[in-house]
């Protein structure tokens, strides 16, 4: 088949690297652009993949030079918005941005209003949902193999911005996209941690309920925690536990005693092929993807629900009111988490 579409990558470390390779696999795109402020950066993945692609080190040139189709921004998070509204702005059809969307919830919702201006498809990067051990494990919770979920415990390393998104969109996934009614949450501020230049706690608790009533507790970067990221999403008839990669833990079907989950691959190559391959094919189809900004905008709103529940001392209703920002930041700058070390990521 052609080489229908025209890619370019911002960013070229990790991230953009993996990105890369998504899309050196989908035989509909190429990719004809690579960013970096750091040059050797990009010319190092322009010789791994083979490319052939012109080579920037800044993106607002390549947007006026180059005419790409799909960009994706592998940045650090708080250049994810701008630099996405840039390239909308140029008339891009679709861009995959990395996790999590913005520090704050106010910088987060303005996606929305970029994506109904300009028609630009957009995704975030929560490419976890395509391991195979996460998408069986959806298809038995419909299916209705653990029975009618009621609870979930919910685990994630610690910092709820950058690390918990992918643990809370794991769940929005196995309760079928349902929404959280309320959220209260507490942090351990014993020590802070900067991960991609944002600042959070270094462990946290809280509960959620859904609309549907199932009741999910959460646990990030703590001592003694029984799963290190994943969900426990418990049933009337069974329940499972899928880490974060789609790995199985312990798992029970109460009415076959016999059932054991299966071994699945965990690669994440896996995860990035089909991440670009479903955002092509959206925009082929126009059917919504899997990793829509939509799905994004749901667990970014309980993490800074969260942090809300935390800075005011109370339950906090969804969906979340106007004029929150980032209650963490707001705590630090009103002095009400003072802190003697901060660990920094990279
Ligand atoms: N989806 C996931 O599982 C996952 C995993 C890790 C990180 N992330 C997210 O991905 C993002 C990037 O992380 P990473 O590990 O790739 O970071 P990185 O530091 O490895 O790569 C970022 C690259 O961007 C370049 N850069 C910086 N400013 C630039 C600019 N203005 N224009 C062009 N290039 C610029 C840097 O030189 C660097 O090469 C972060 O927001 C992080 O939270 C997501």
């Amino acid at each position: 088949m052609d080489k229908n579409y025209k890619v370019a990558i911002i960013g070229c470390g990790g991230r953009g690297d993996k990105h890369a390779l998504g899309f050196d696999a989908d035989n509909r795109c190429k990719v004809t652009a690579l960013v970096d402020i750091k040059r050797e950066a990009a010319e190092k993945i322009n010789k791994k993949y083979n490319f052939k692609a012109n080579i920037y080190q800044d993106y607002r040139e390549m947007l006026v030079r180059e005419k790409v189709d799909i960009v994706a921004i592998c940045l650090w998070t708080d250049l994810h918005l701008p630099v996405f509204m840039d390239c909308a702005q140029a008339g891009i059809k679709a861009a995959l941005v990395e996790k999590p969307m913005a520090i704050t919830w106010e910088n987060s919702k303005k996606y929305r209003q970029i994506v109904e201006k300009t028609g630009c498809q957009l995704t975030f990067g929560h490419q976890r949902r395509f391991a195979e051990g996460n998408q069986l494990a959806r298809k038995w919770i419909k299916q209705g193999k653990f029975g009618e979920i009621t609870r979930m415990d919910m685990f994630s390393p610690h910092h709820i911005l950058d690390c918990g998104t992918h643990t809370i969109d794991q769940a929005l996934s196995f309760n079928q996209e349902k929404d959280v009614k309320w959220v209260l949450g507490a942090i351990d501020t014993r020590k802070i941690i900067s991960i991609y230049d944002v600042k959070a706690e270094t462990g946290a608790a809280g509960t959620m309920v859904f609309e549907n009533d199932v009741n999910a507790n959460i646990q990030l970067g703590l001592p003694d925690q029984e799963m290190w990221g994943g969900v426990r999403v418990e049933g009337t008839r069974g329940f499972i536990e899928v880490f974060w990669d789609g790995n199985y833990g312990k798992g029970k079907v109460y009415d076959d005693p016999q059932w054991e989950a299966p071994e699945v691959n965990t690669d994440d190559e896996i995860q990035m092929k089909k991440m670009i391959s479903n955002a092509v094919d959206s925009l082929n189809n126009g059917k919504e993807p899997e990793l829509s900004y939509k799905k994004a905008l749901r667990a970014a709103e309980i993490i800074f629900a969260f942090y809300e529940s935390v800075y005011r001392h109370k339950l906090i209703k969804l969906p979340l009111t106007e004029g929150i920002k980032n209650p963490f930041y707001t705590m630090l700058e009103q002095g009400q988490i003072s802190y003697d070390e901060m660990d920094k990521m990279p």
